[in-house]
């Protein structure tokens, strides 16, 4: 039986409003138009950058949480729990991967990087170089292993609220 001990507000709120913003950045990512040599970051493109470079700031803070404030106690059947673990490791690497590639590939187009269009973030790669035009290929493949990654996580989820019928999601739920 697994306990009931729930994430902190924090740890929930920055949960959620992750989710947010990946859910957001997978429509932009989807819907903007191609980028080609010539391809100015506007409209879209513009709010792509902008929320991801949030994104990447939340989850520094996410990870930084984290760090000083374990999860807390759960009690499920081993394999479970290792295969949870792994699969929210693999979720903490691609939600930093991922828009550092993309990242990298908007200042190998000569794009200016910003926070919040407030903070000239550095570039990450020569204007014009090959390796940075190449992780924009990587960053798309990539945001395809990050959405089965998060379809899995969904579907145990899923599992714990309508099978296992235990308080396992209620832990990150937003309400108290
Ligand atoms: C978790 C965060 C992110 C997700 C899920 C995401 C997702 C995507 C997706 C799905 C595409 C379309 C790929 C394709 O059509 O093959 C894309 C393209 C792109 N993204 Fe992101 N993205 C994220 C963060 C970022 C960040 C932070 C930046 C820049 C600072 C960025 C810059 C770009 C650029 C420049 C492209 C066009 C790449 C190309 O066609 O060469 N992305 N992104």
């Amino acid at each position: 039986m697994a306990t009931t001990a729930r994430y902190d507000g924090v740890s929930r709120f920055l949960h959620w409003l992750i989710v947010a913003l990946v859910a957001a950045q997978f429509v932009l990512g989807w819907t903007m138009p191609e980028v080609h040599r010539d391809t100015k970051p506007v409209g879209l493109i513009a709010w792509h950058i902008v929320a991801g470079t949030s994104l990447l700031a939340v989850m520094l803070c996410r990870i930084l949480w984290r760090l000083t404030h374990p999860a807390p106690m759960i009690e499920i059947a081993r394999p479970l729990r290792v295969l949870s673990a792994l699969t929210q490791l693999a979720l903490y690497g691609l939600l930093l991967i991922v828009p550092l590639l993309g990242w990298i590939n908007a200042s190998s187009r000569g794009w200016p990087v910003t926070l919040a269009y407030a903070i000239p973030l550095p570039a990450l790669a020569a204007s014009g170089s090959s390796f940075g035009h190449a992780m924009g290929d990587v960053h798309g493949v990539l945001a395809w292993v990050l959405f089965a990654l998060i379809c899995l996580h969904v579907a145990g989820a899923l599992t714990h609220l309508f099978v296992f019928r235990d308080r396992v999601v209620q832990r990150m739920a937003p309400w108290s």
